[in-house]
């Protein structure tokens, strides 16, 4: 192998590139990753997954000591808030976690290649570090994980101060008295959080008459009423028809979808969270012949192969949930099908977490989506009041559901609203992708006090013999 020549070129570092580049190399072949950022570790470690959860867990703390702490007789005097010294706990986290993805690509013989990759031709791609040379790789597969980026609301622009996306909620130098949050997403509900834990007023204004679409009705009506009584004020079946920036802040005009009312909204920062678009800009796709469709995204078939036989594509670029587990098990996956070995992604087994307080998460197909398929179901349901670790821990917010087909008892989704549904989503996931049914989890032993028992006895209620309620 000589130099610029390789068997694989990754265009993106984050999840699903890295984690490709690694499982390439530990099968033997010789891979390049370009990355533009100037950091490995894409949009998750550098501006998403990473710094958000590290600002939700710490205004989390921030809030407990504020409000909380006293009620469990612990009296901790005057709190303030040092934001500083947060926002640099958020940055150091991230730099160290970034800089252990180069330590990986070093460690398996990965070249990291800085600027700005293009495709020129099926087997070579172009890269642009900014100076005014340019480098040419050739590679006999090239895999294409670029991402995504926030998609913009048409009348706002972004300035990453006033007008924010989540890049900039990510690192605010003074917490704003008033946010406005346009749309209740994920980022919208994470992020919005955090800012009101931290003392801004925040109003989400959202296009549905519902918020967290993809989400199980139940769970995300329950999950509204949660987060109404910490503060957060909700327009739903809401559009902001223009807005306009000022030195103090940005007025933006809404109008009631329902009511046809318009009124003007003052904030100090709004966040736009409508949504990301995957990321495909200036890649070259156009003159290669790589096909995207109608919104945006590369078509892959189920080897992630696109249009061009060698030319590859995994992660928020290509159709699925913008999720970096989702896209990391793609790039894994990806890469052993490169190699010759079969993969194996189960899309109806990906969890999706929101770490708002209570935690939401869920696995498999909701109530609705059963509904409209016309598949005959029996819901089985535990509530954390009566879940005696859930108590003691949270307050017991928040419920298990657990919904298995009627005629086969085999589980097809699960949805949880509690402090610890993240965790606990993992043993529901592992429940699906071995075909468990609700009695396989209902006769699985499980530890004393946990949370992990309310899954079981939504389990049992399945069959209508849950032991606590
Ligand atoms: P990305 O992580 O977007 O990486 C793509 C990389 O490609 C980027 O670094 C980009 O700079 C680079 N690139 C693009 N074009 C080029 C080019 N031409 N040349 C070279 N490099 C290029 N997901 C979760 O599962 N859990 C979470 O908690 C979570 N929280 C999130 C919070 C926020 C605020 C955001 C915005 C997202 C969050 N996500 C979360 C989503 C998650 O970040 C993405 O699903 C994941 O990063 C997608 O991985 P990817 O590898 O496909 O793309
Ligand atoms: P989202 O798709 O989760 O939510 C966007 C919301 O905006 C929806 O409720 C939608 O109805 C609403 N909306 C769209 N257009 C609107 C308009 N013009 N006016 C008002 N509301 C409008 O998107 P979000 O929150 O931007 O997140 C993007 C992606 O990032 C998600 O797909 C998610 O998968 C990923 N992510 C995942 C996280 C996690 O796993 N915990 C955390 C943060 C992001």
């Amino acid at each position: 192998m000589t130099d610029n020549k390789y068997d694989l070129v990754v265009i993106g570092g984050g999840p699903g590139g890295y984690v490709a580049a690694i499982r390439a190399a530990q099968l033997g072949m010789q891979v390049a990753c370009v990355e533009k950022r100037g950091a490995l570790g894409g949009t998750c470690l550098n501006v998403g997954c990473i710094p958000s959860k590290s600002l939700l867990h710490s205004s989390e703390e921030f809030e407990k000591a504020e409000h909380h702490l006293a009620d469990l007789g612990i009296k901790t005097g005057g709190v303030s808030l040092d934001l500083k010294t947060m926002l640099g706990v958020k940055d150091k986290v991230v730099g160290e976690l970034t800089q252990g993805i180069e330590y990986l690509f070093k460690k398996n013989g990965i070249g990291y290649i800085k600027g700005a990759g293009r495709i020129e031709s099926a087997d070579t791609v172009a890269v642009n570090n900014g100076n005014k040379t340019t480098q040419t790789l050739t590679a006999k597969k090239i895999l294409i994980a670029t991402g995504s980026e926030a998609a913009p609301l048409p009348g706002l622009e972004i300035d990453e101060k006033r007008i924010v996306t989540s890049t900039g909620a990510l690192a605010l130098s003074k917490v704003p008295k008033h946010m406005v949050v346009i749309g209740a997403g994920v980022i919208g509900l994470e992020l919005g959080s955090v800012w009101r834990r931290l003392g801004a007023e925040v109003t989400v204004i959202e296009f549905l008459d519902r918020i967290t679409p993809e989400m199980d009705g139940e769970v995300a009506k329950t999950l509204r009423r949660i987060l109404k009584k910490q503060g957060f004020d909700f327009k739903l079946s809401t559009k902001v028809t223009g807005g306009s920036t000022t030195k103090s802040g940005v007025t933006l005009t809404i109008e009631s979808l329902k009511k046809g009312k318009t009124e003007e909204i003052k904030a100090d920062v709004v966040l736009v969270s409508v949504g990301r678009k995957p990321h495909t800009e200036g890649l070259g796709l156009e003159l290669v012949g790589v096909d995207l469709d109608n919104l945006g995204r590369i078509v892959t078939d189920d080897h992630f192969r696109t249009s061009i036989p060698s030319i590859y594509a995994i992660g928020d670029v290509i159709a699925g949930p913008m999720l970096a587990h989702k896209a990391e098990d793609e790039g894994m996956v990806c890469a052993e099908m490169m190699a010759g070995q079969s993969g194996h992604i189960n899309y109806d087994a990906i969890p999706g977490v929101i770490y708002t307080s209570p935690e939401v998460a869920a696995v498999g197909a909701t109530e609705e989506q059963l509904k409209e398929d016309g598949v005959d179901y029996t819901v089985g349901k535990f509530p954390f009041a009566a879940n005696a670790r859930a108590k003691i821990v949270s307050g017991g917010e928040g419920f298990v559901k657990i919904l298995a087909d009627t005629a086969s008892d085999r589980v097809l989704g699960v949805h949880i609203v509690g402090s610890d549904a993240g965790n606990m989503i993992g043993e529901a996931v592992l429940a699906m992708e071995y075909g468990a049914s609700a009695e396989d989890i209902a006769r699985t032993c499980h530890a004393h006090p946990t949370e992990m028992e309310a899954l079981k006895e939504a389990a049992l209620d399945v069959a209508e013999r849950a032991i606590h309620i």
